[in-house]
Protein backbone atom coordinates (compact mmCIF):
# COMPACT_ATOMS: atom_id res chain seq x y z
CA UNK A 1 0.00 0.00 0.00
CA UNK A 2 1.39 3.63 -0.48
CA UNK A 3 2.12 5.35 2.49
CA UNK A 4 1.00 8.54 1.04
CA UNK A 5 -1.63 9.62 -1.82
CA UNK A 6 -2.18 12.80 -2.66
CA UNK A 7 -5.18 13.68 -5.50
CA UNK A 8 -6.17 16.75 -7.06
CA UNK A 9 -4.60 19.36 -4.56
CA UNK A 10 -5.66 22.62 -5.11
CA UNK A 11 -4.94 25.75 -3.02
CA UNK A 12 -5.29 29.54 -4.15
CA UNK A 13 -3.68 32.76 -1.96
CA UNK A 14 -6.16 35.35 -2.72
CA UNK A 15 -5.71 35.63 -6.89
CA UNK A 16 -2.79 33.24 -6.87
CA UNK A 17 -3.50 29.31 -7.22
CA UNK A 18 -0.66 28.41 -5.58
CA UNK A 19 -1.00 24.21 -6.54
CA UNK A 20 -2.89 23.35 -9.10
CA UNK A 21 -4.84 20.12 -9.17
CA UNK A 22 -1.76 18.23 -8.56
CA UNK A 23 -2.02 14.49 -7.59
CA UNK A 24 1.36 11.83 -7.09
CA UNK A 25 1.62 9.13 -4.07
CA UNK A 26 4.80 8.13 -2.65
CA UNK A 27 5.22 4.19 -1.58
CA UNK A 28 6.72 2.48 1.15
CA UNK A 29 10.37 2.52 1.85
CA UNK A 30 10.10 5.63 -0.99
CA UNK A 31 12.53 8.90 -1.11
CA UNK A 32 10.37 10.93 -3.72
CA UNK A 33 12.12 14.23 -4.58
CA UNK A 34 9.75 17.39 -5.05
CA UNK A 35 11.37 19.61 -6.78
CA UNK A 36 10.48 22.72 -9.27
CA UNK A 37 11.53 26.53 -9.54
CA UNK A 38 11.04 29.03 -6.95
CA UNK A 39 7.85 29.57 -6.03
CA UNK A 40 6.94 26.69 -7.94
CA UNK A 41 4.29 25.70 -4.93
CA UNK A 42 6.62 23.05 -3.17
CA UNK A 43 6.61 24.44 0.20
CA UNK A 44 2.42 24.62 0.00
CA UNK A 45 2.19 20.85 -0.89
CA UNK A 46 4.34 19.93 2.34
CA UNK A 47 2.36 22.74 4.08
CA UNK A 48 -0.77 20.84 2.78
CA UNK A 49 -0.22 17.42 3.64
CA UNK A 50 1.16 18.52 6.91
CA UNK A 51 -2.20 20.38 7.89
CA UNK A 52 -0.70 23.40 8.68
CA UNK A 53 -2.77 24.18 5.59
CA UNK A 54 -6.20 23.47 4.10
CA UNK A 55 -6.64 22.74 0.54
CA UNK A 56 -9.28 24.01 -1.42
CA UNK A 57 -9.97 21.23 -3.29
CA UNK A 58 -8.54 17.39 -3.20
CA UNK A 59 -7.20 14.77 -0.66
CA UNK A 60 -4.82 13.76 1.22
CA UNK A 61 -4.30 9.98 1.75
CA UNK A 62 -1.62 8.49 4.70
CA UNK A 63 -2.02 4.53 4.92
CA UNK A 64 -4.96 4.21 3.63
CA UNK A 65 -6.99 6.87 5.76
CA UNK A 66 -8.54 10.35 4.23
CA UNK A 67 -6.46 12.83 6.53
CA UNK A 68 -7.44 16.20 4.22
CA UNK A 69 -8.14 18.88 6.71
CA UNK A 70 -6.27 17.03 9.89
CA UNK A 71 -4.49 19.73 11.76
CA UNK A 72 -0.58 19.49 12.21
CA UNK A 73 -0.77 17.74 16.01
CA UNK A 74 -2.95 15.06 14.71
CA UNK A 75 -0.93 14.37 12.08
CA UNK A 76 1.89 14.06 13.78
CA UNK A 77 0.07 11.47 16.35
CA UNK A 78 -0.42 9.78 12.68
CA UNK A 79 3.10 9.57 11.68
CA UNK A 80 3.69 12.32 9.48
CA UNK A 81 6.97 13.95 10.21
CA UNK A 82 8.28 17.30 8.64
CA UNK A 83 10.89 20.16 9.04
CA UNK A 84 10.93 23.37 7.53
CA UNK A 85 12.28 25.15 4.87
CA UNK A 86 13.44 28.23 7.49
CA UNK A 87 14.60 26.52 10.77
CA UNK A 88 12.49 26.95 13.23
CA UNK A 89 13.27 25.64 17.39
CA UNK A 90 12.37 26.87 20.69
CA UNK A 91 15.26 29.13 21.00
CA UNK A 92 15.15 29.60 24.39
CA UNK A 93 15.75 25.74 25.31
CA UNK A 94 18.51 23.60 25.08
CA UNK A 95 19.47 21.56 22.48
CA UNK A 96 18.22 18.16 24.47
CA UNK A 97 15.28 19.73 25.63
CA UNK A 98 13.76 20.71 21.92
CA UNK A 99 13.92 16.81 21.59
CA UNK A 100 12.54 15.81 24.97
CA UNK A 101 9.42 17.95 24.13
CA UNK A 102 8.88 16.45 20.58
CA UNK A 103 9.34 12.88 22.50
CA UNK A 104 6.55 14.01 25.10
CA UNK A 105 4.75 16.02 23.03
CA UNK A 106 4.09 12.71 20.50
CA UNK A 107 4.42 9.96 22.81
CA UNK A 108 4.36 10.98 26.37
CA UNK A 109 7.80 9.48 26.80
CA UNK A 110 10.42 11.55 29.63
CA UNK A 111 13.60 10.37 28.46
CA UNK A 112 17.04 12.04 28.45
CA UNK A 113 18.49 8.84 27.05
CA UNK A 114 16.26 8.39 24.37
CA UNK A 115 16.77 12.04 23.83
CA UNK A 116 20.45 12.03 23.29
CA UNK A 117 20.01 8.97 21.31
CA UNK A 118 18.41 11.29 18.80
CA UNK A 119 20.57 13.93 18.81
CA UNK A 120 23.53 11.47 18.49
CA UNK A 121 22.14 9.60 15.00
CA UNK A 122 22.30 13.35 14.00
CA UNK A 123 25.50 13.97 15.29
CA UNK A 124 24.84 16.66 17.75
CA UNK A 125 25.13 15.50 21.58
CA UNK A 126 28.13 17.16 21.68
CA UNK A 127 26.09 20.32 21.79
CA UNK A 128 23.35 19.07 23.96
CA UNK A 129 23.61 21.79 26.72
CA UNK A 130 23.36 24.91 24.44
CA UNK A 131 20.61 26.82 23.73
CA UNK A 132 19.15 26.64 19.91
CA UNK A 133 19.11 29.73 19.70
CA UNK A 134 23.13 29.97 20.04
CA UNK A 135 23.75 26.80 17.16
CA UNK A 136 24.84 28.03 13.70
CA UNK A 137 22.53 27.31 10.55
CA UNK A 138 24.31 23.87 9.98
CA UNK A 139 24.01 22.29 13.30
CA UNK A 140 20.18 23.96 13.58
CA UNK A 141 19.00 22.02 10.57
CA UNK A 142 20.58 18.74 12.02
CA UNK A 143 18.36 19.46 15.47
CA UNK A 144 15.54 20.62 13.41
CA UNK A 145 16.29 17.07 12.04
CA UNK A 146 16.49 15.41 14.88
CA UNK A 147 12.93 16.83 16.37
CA UNK A 148 11.00 15.52 13.59
CA UNK A 149 12.67 11.97 13.75
CA UNK A 150 11.87 12.10 17.78
CA UNK A 151 8.46 11.91 16.82
CA UNK A 152 9.39 8.65 15.11
CA UNK A 153 7.46 8.97 11.61
CA UNK A 154 6.72 7.18 9.03
CA UNK A 155 6.77 9.43 6.95
CA UNK A 156 9.16 12.38 7.15
CA UNK A 157 8.82 15.61 4.76
CA UNK A 158 11.86 17.35 4.25
CA UNK A 159 11.91 21.05 3.04
CA UNK A 160 15.30 22.26 1.32
CA UNK A 161 17.47 20.20 4.35
CA UNK A 162 20.04 21.00 1.84
CA UNK A 163 20.21 24.50 2.11
CA UNK A 164 22.71 26.80 3.50
CA UNK A 165 24.72 23.40 4.39
CA UNK A 166 28.71 23.24 3.73
CA UNK A 167 29.69 20.79 1.45
CA UNK A 168 30.88 18.71 4.50
CA UNK A 169 27.90 19.05 6.50
CA UNK A 170 25.65 18.15 3.12
CA UNK A 171 27.24 14.57 2.19
CA UNK A 172 27.19 13.86 5.99
CA UNK A 173 22.97 14.57 5.68
CA UNK A 174 23.34 12.41 2.30
CA UNK A 175 24.52 9.73 4.30
CA UNK A 176 22.10 9.98 7.11
CA UNK A 177 19.31 10.49 4.99
CA UNK A 178 20.31 7.58 2.97
CA UNK A 179 20.83 5.86 6.65
CA UNK A 180 17.33 6.30 7.80
CA UNK A 181 15.35 5.05 4.61
CA UNK A 182 17.38 1.74 4.49
CA UNK A 183 16.10 1.09 7.79
CA UNK A 184 12.51 2.02 5.92
CA UNK A 185 11.85 5.61 6.22
CA UNK A 186 9.55 6.82 3.70
CA UNK A 187 10.37 10.53 2.83
CA UNK A 188 9.58 13.40 0.73
CA UNK A 189 12.32 15.75 0.05
CA UNK A 190 12.17 19.38 -1.47
CA UNK A 191 15.29 20.22 -2.80
CA UNK A 192 15.72 23.06 -6.00
CA UNK A 193 18.93 21.81 -6.57
CA UNK A 194 18.88 19.46 -8.96
CA UNK A 195 22.22 17.23 -8.54
CA UNK A 196 21.16 16.71 -5.08
CA UNK A 197 17.57 15.24 -5.89
CA UNK A 198 19.34 12.62 -8.79
CA UNK A 199 21.38 11.48 -5.72
CA UNK A 200 18.75 10.43 -3.21
CA UNK A 201 15.42 10.25 -4.82
CA UNK A 202 13.99 6.67 -6.35
CA UNK A 203 11.62 8.98 -8.23
CA UNK A 204 10.79 12.86 -8.97
CA UNK A 205 7.65 15.36 -8.74
CA UNK A 206 8.72 18.27 -10.95
CA UNK A 207 6.12 21.40 -10.27
CA UNK A 208 6.33 24.68 -11.90
CA UNK A 209 4.20 27.29 -11.70
CA UNK A 210 1.36 25.12 -9.20
CA UNK A 211 1.17 22.20 -11.63
CA UNK A 212 3.21 18.93 -12.03
CA UNK A 213 4.58 19.19 -15.45
CA UNK A 214 6.55 15.78 -14.96
CA UNK A 215 6.93 12.71 -12.71
CA UNK A 216 9.77 9.91 -12.85
CA UNK A 217 12.75 8.28 -12.30
CA UNK A 218 15.67 10.82 -11.61
CA UNK A 219 17.46 10.56 -14.68
CA UNK A 220 14.81 10.57 -17.48
CA UNK A 221 13.11 13.67 -15.70
CA UNK A 222 16.28 15.77 -16.10
CA UNK A 223 15.72 14.82 -20.27
CA UNK A 224 12.31 16.09 -19.82
CA UNK A 225 11.46 18.95 -22.11
CA UNK A 226 9.22 20.61 -20.23
CA UNK A 227 11.24 20.07 -16.84
CA UNK A 228 14.59 21.45 -19.12
CA UNK A 229 12.42 24.32 -19.91
CA UNK A 230 11.28 25.37 -16.90
CA UNK A 231 14.39 25.47 -14.73
CA UNK A 232 16.00 27.21 -17.56
CA UNK A 233 18.14 30.07 -16.40
CA UNK A 234 18.14 28.56 -13.19
CA UNK A 235 20.43 26.33 -11.19
CA UNK A 236 20.25 23.26 -12.52
CA UNK A 237 20.77 20.90 -14.51
CA UNK A 238 22.77 18.14 -13.21
N1 LIG B 1 0.82 32.28 2.76
C1 LIG B 1 0.90 32.75 1.51
N2 LIG B 1 0.21 33.85 1.11
C2 LIG B 1 0.28 34.31 -0.16
N3 LIG B 1 1.01 33.74 -1.13
C3 LIG B 1 1.73 32.65 -0.81
C4 LIG B 1 1.71 32.09 0.51
N4 LIG B 1 2.52 31.01 0.53
C5 LIG B 1 3.01 30.88 -0.71
N5 LIG B 1 2.54 31.85 -1.52
C6 LIG B 1 2.82 32.01 -2.96
O1 LIG B 1 2.52 30.77 -3.58
C7 LIG B 1 3.50 30.44 -4.57
C8 LIG B 1 4.16 29.13 -4.23
O2 LIG B 1 4.94 29.32 -3.06
P1 LIG B 1 5.76 28.15 -2.38
O3 LIG B 1 6.37 28.73 -1.17
O4 LIG B 1 4.89 26.97 -2.23
O5 LIG B 1 6.86 27.87 -3.50
P2 LIG B 1 8.18 26.98 -3.41
O6 LIG B 1 8.16 26.09 -4.60
O7 LIG B 1 8.31 26.37 -2.08
O8 LIG B 1 9.32 28.10 -3.64
P3 LIG B 1 10.82 28.21 -3.03
O9 LIG B 1 11.67 27.32 -3.90
O10 LIG B 1 11.14 29.65 -3.23
O11 LIG B 1 10.79 27.80 -1.61
C9 LIG B 1 4.47 31.62 -4.61
O12 LIG B 1 4.06 32.48 -5.63
C10 LIG B 1 4.30 32.26 -3.24
O13 LIG B 1 4.58 33.63 -3.28
MG1 LIG C 1 9.68 26.52 -0.57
Amino acid sequence: MDVLTVKGLTKSFGGLVAVKNVSFSVGKGEILGLIGPNGAGKTTVLNLITGFLKPDAGSIIFKGEDVTGSPPHVLVKKGVARTFQLVNPFSNMSVIDNIAVALYGKRGIRSTEKAVEFLELVGLAHRKEELAKNLPHGDLKKLEIARALATEPELLLLDEPFAGLSLEEASELMELLKKLNEEGLTMVIIEHVMKVVMRLSHRVVVLCNGEKIAEGRPSEVVKDEKVIEAYLGGEVVA
